[in-house]
């Protein structure tokens, strides 16, 4: 007969052995022949890979240089950024630039043609120029929505819409995204061309920012055919507008100029510029509609207030004064016979 102590030893003796080989065995699976982590170990969690990831050497056969890469610890950081900071670059950029906008509207309300309406038009935008900007205008508008649901749509629409109709709107809006693209680059080197000359920063315009606008004042400042304000404008629609068009295509059409850091970096660009740009362009239809009696017209129908434009860009106003009036003169003369 076993003495009841002799079993209890036994008992313990046995369950040390089964420890001993478990552990040696999970050992054997996390660890391969040479000591380095196996990546394909059960027990091997991914943390510990990351952290082990300087170590692990070989050789892929793979003729795609992308897809060699089994871990790319940057990736980390990059999806940090992707599903915290920009969201934070965003709703700041843009939510702050509306309250800035409702803050103004209600503090000071908008801006009124001071001397009233005189009855009297001049053409400011011909039907070229407003097909360049609302074609720029809308393409804009559906990039921004559509690139906004990119970045937001997940904690905005998704509770909302449910997954299933969530997933089918996200992928057409991303299709409507990649297409749209090309008629705002159109739009937008149309613009440029149209418009580059007369935004060339000038004397007038240090003197507009100095006299704030004539804010300050209460007083118009003077101004050519585009303001200090409206030549920022265009400023940063040419280069963020160059930014996204640039990043946008890199990632368009990926890995064909860079590699892996440098698709996360275009992204990160393209993001970034992206909300930027939408925070100053709802400034801009701020001003162009609510914000100034009047301006609407200007891309509306393409003639302005004779008494808008006096206020508004006088310097402009008396240069196609002038030269109406120089071809009033050249056609007059060449009516009035034997002269
Ligand atoms: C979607 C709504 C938009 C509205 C309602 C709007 C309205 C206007 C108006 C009324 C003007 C004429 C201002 C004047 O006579 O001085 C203007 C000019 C201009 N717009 Fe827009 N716009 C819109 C979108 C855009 C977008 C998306 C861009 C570029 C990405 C853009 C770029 C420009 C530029 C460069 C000018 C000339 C400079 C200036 O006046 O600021 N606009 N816009």
């Amino acid at each position: 007969m076993i003495s009841l102590s002799r079993l209890r030893s036994f008992i313990l003796i046995a369950f040390a052995i089964l420890m001993i080989i478990a552990l040696n065995s999970a050992l054997a699976q996390k660890l391969g022949p040479d000591g380095a982590p196996n990546p394909t170990a059960s027990t091997m969690t991914e943390q510990q890979l990351l952290q082990q990831s300087p170590r692990i050497e070989g050789d892929i056969a793979q003729p795609i240089e992308r897809a060699r890469v089994l871990i790319q610890p940057a990736g980390r950081a990059w999806d940090y950024f992707h599903q915290v900071t920009l969201r934070w670059i965003g709703a700041i950029a843009i939510l702050g630039m509306i309250a800035v906008i409702a803050a103004f509207h209600f503090a000071i309300g908008r801006l009124r043609i001071s001397a009233g309406r005189s009855g009297q038009k001049i053409l400011r935008f011909n039907s070229f120029e407003r097909f360049a900007h609302w074609l720029t205008a809308v393409s804009f508008v559906i990039l921004a929505l559509t690139g906004l649901n990119i970045t937001f749509g997940r904690i905005t629409l998704l509770p909302v819409m449910g997954p299933e109709a969530f997933s089918s709107a996200s992928q057409f809006a991303k299709y409507f995204h990649n297409y749209v693209s090309a008629s705002f680059v159109v739009g937008l080197v149309l613009l440029v061309a149209l418009w580059i000359k007369d935004n060339i920063p000038r004397k007038v315009d240090v003197d507009w920012v100095r006299q704030g606008g004539g804010f300050i004042k209460s007083k118009h400042a003077p101004a050519g055919r585009f303001n200090a304000g409206e030549k920022l404008v265009f400023w940063t629609a040419f280069g963020a507008g160059a930014a996204v068009t640039v990043s946008g295509a890199l990632l368009l059409f990926p890995f064909y100029v860079t590699n892996i850091a440098g698709m996360q970096l275009a992204l990160i660009v393209h993001s970034v510029i992206a909300v930027l740009f939408v925070a100053v362009i709802i400034a801009h239809i701020y001003i162009g509609t609510l914000g100034t009696e009047g301006a609407f017209e200007a891309m509306g129908t393409g003639e302005v207030d004779l008494n808008w434009a006096e206020e508004h860009h006088d310097l402009w106003l008396k240069d196609e004064l002038a030269k109406k009036r120089h071809a009033d003169q050249s056609r007059e003369t060449s009516a009035t016979p034997g002269e």
